[in-house]
């Protein structure tokens, strides 16, 4: 019979459930950037949160032994980059498996850089080019705190949104 204080409490759920309940937050969806001596990468994340004001912080989560992961450590720096309503093909690009990588990583995206060399989207709503502040294994992700050094917004363009598990558009009428 197990031993509930190795074990802990039973989970009274299987993982589609918890897929499940975190679809049902609502949440922008970001382009998170970064590069250093090797080329530029990009990868779609919708785990991103504030932290803290000041000092200005912010995080995001990426899976654990990715090239994304990886390549945010041995650079020391990332651009969140916060995608428009009209975007969504490129959350997509940025999401696939099979998309180019290493230097055709951008091909014709229009980007440029501000004050990390992180790859910045045209076209955004906004964008937040970091520091890595600090980095902290949790489960199969890595959390990576940022510091911001430079950032753009506007609210007049209308964002992307992800909820249920596909791409939503706010309704403004
Ligand atoms: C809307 C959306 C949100 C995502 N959010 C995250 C995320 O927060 N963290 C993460 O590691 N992967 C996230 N992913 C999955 C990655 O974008 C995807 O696995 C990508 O291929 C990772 O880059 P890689 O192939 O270089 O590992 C998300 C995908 C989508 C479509």
């Amino acid at each position: 019979m197990a031993d509930e204080r190795s074990s802990g409490p039973a989970r009274g759920f299987a993982s589609e459930d918890l897929r499940g309940a975190l679809g049902a937050f609502a949440t922008g969806v970001t382009v998170v950037t970064t590069s250093g001596e090797e080329h530029a990468y990009g990868m779609t994340a919708n785990a991103f949160s504030s932290v803290s004001l000041d000092p200005p912080l912010v995080l995001v989560c990426v899976q654990s032994f990715s090239e994304g992961g990886d390549l945010i450590r041995k650079n020391g720096v990332f651009a969140v980059n916060i995608l428009a309503a009209e975007q969504e093909p490129l959350s997509r690009y940025f999401a696939s498996k099979d998309r180019p990588r290493g230097r055709d990583a951008f091909g014709e995206i229009p980007h440029r850089t501000v004050a990390t060399g992180s790859p910045v989207l045209e076209g955004s709503v906004g964008y937040l080019d970091c520091t890595l502040s600090a980095s902290h294994e949790a489960g199969d992700h890595v959390i990576f705190i940022g510091e911001v050094l430079a950032l753009e917004y506007s609210h007049e363009t209308s964002p992307l949104l992800f909820h249920g598990g596909g791409y939503r558009f706010l309704d403004e009428s």
